[in-house]
C-alpha cells in the first residue's frame, strides 16, 4: 500500500465545501504531505472533465 484508500479519502473530504477543488488539484497536480511521507505524482493524461468524474465518484462513495 502506497496511498490512502478511496474510502479513507472519501471519509476525510465528504461534506467539505472545498473537497472537489482540493481533490481535483491533488489528482491533476499531485499530492504530498497530507497523508504521510509518500508522494503521489501529478496525473498528466487525465482530461479536466475525466478528473471531475473521478472526484465526483470518490465523494459519492
Ligand atoms: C486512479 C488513480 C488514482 C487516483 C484517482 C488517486 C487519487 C488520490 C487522492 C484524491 C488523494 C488524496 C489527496 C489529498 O488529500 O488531497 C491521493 C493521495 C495519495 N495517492 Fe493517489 N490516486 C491514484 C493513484 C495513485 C498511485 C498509482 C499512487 C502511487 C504509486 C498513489 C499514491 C498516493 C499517495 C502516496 C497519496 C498521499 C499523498 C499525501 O500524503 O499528500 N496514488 N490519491
Amino acid at each position: 500500500m502506497v496511498g490512502p484508500s478511496f474510502a479513507k479519502i472519501a471519509a476525510r473530504y465528504k461534506g467539505k465545501a472545498d473537497a472537489p477543488t482540493v481533490l481535483f488539484q491533488s489528482i491533476k497536480g499531485g499530492s504530498r504531505g497530507k497523508w504521510g511521507v509518500m508522494v503521489m505524482k501529478p496525473d498528466t493524461k487525465l482530461s479536466d472533465d475525466d478528473t471531475r468524474v473521478v472526484v465526483d465518484w470518490l465523494l459519492a462513495n
